[in-house]
């Protein structure tokens, strides 16, 4: 494949359509709960996160924290290790982490634990991509984008390696490209682990 222009998988405008509607959940969840915090997780986040808090109708402020999770650039298995952590008091405050990509989960649980013991008033997930195969069933996803098989893509703030991530659409820059869906089972939660 031509790493120089990575296979759309998810297009620009589907990507638009969805986090819009993700916007528009979240906001209804979050309706008179006073001010969300949203911590994005960099550096994919960055564009996801974007354009979500400009489309939410809820009063939203945004912090940030950094964790490498593959010491190599599309290998599983390296420790989650906190690169940065958020700036905020997060205690009794509704957080909700953003997320590019779920693969393992690994990195989402270990946040979330490590964020709860922090004693939020209350704790979910927004995850824009997850990967099907790989994930765990001990990793709830409040809200999710959308399910894709276990290729690597790359685009919207998603990366191989530190390249593409300026893509305005999800591309695959491995071998095996079979469609994504809008993702179900994201029905709102009270928490998450
Ligand atoms: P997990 O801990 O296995 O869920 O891995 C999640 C992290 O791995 C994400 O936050 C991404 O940084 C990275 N990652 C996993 N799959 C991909 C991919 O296909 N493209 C880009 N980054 C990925
Ligand atoms: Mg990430």
């Amino acid at each position: 494949m031509d790493q120089e222009s990575p296979a759309v998988l998810i297009p620009e405008e589907a990507i638009r359509e969805r986090v819009s509607e993700l916007a528009r959940r979240i906001s209804a969840d979050y309706a008179g709960a006073g001010e969300l915090l949203l911590i994005g997780v960099l550096r994919g986040c960055y564009i996801f996160l974007a354009d979500l808090s400009r489309r939410l109708s809820v009063p939203a402020s945004v912090d940030f924290v950094a964790v490498s999770s593959y010491r190599r650039a599309t290998a599983r298995g390296g420790a989650v290790r906190l690169l940065m952590d958020v700036r905020s008091d997060i205690s009794g405050r509704h957080v909700l982490i953003v997320e590019d990509i779920v693969d393992t989960g690994r990195t989402l649980r270990r946040l979330a634990s490590s964020l709860l013991a922090r004693n939020p008033a209350s704790l979910k997930t927004c995850v824009l991509v997850r990967k099907s195969a790989q994930a765990s069933p001990k990793i709830e996803v409040d809200y999710a984008g959308f399910e894709i098989p276990d290729v690597w893509v790359v685009g919207y703030g998603l990366d191989l390696a530190d390249r593409f991530r300026g893509l305005p659409y999800i591309g695959v820059v491995d071998a095996g490209s079979a469609g994504a869906a809008p993702s179900r089972g994201d029905a709102p939660r009270g928490g998450t682990s």
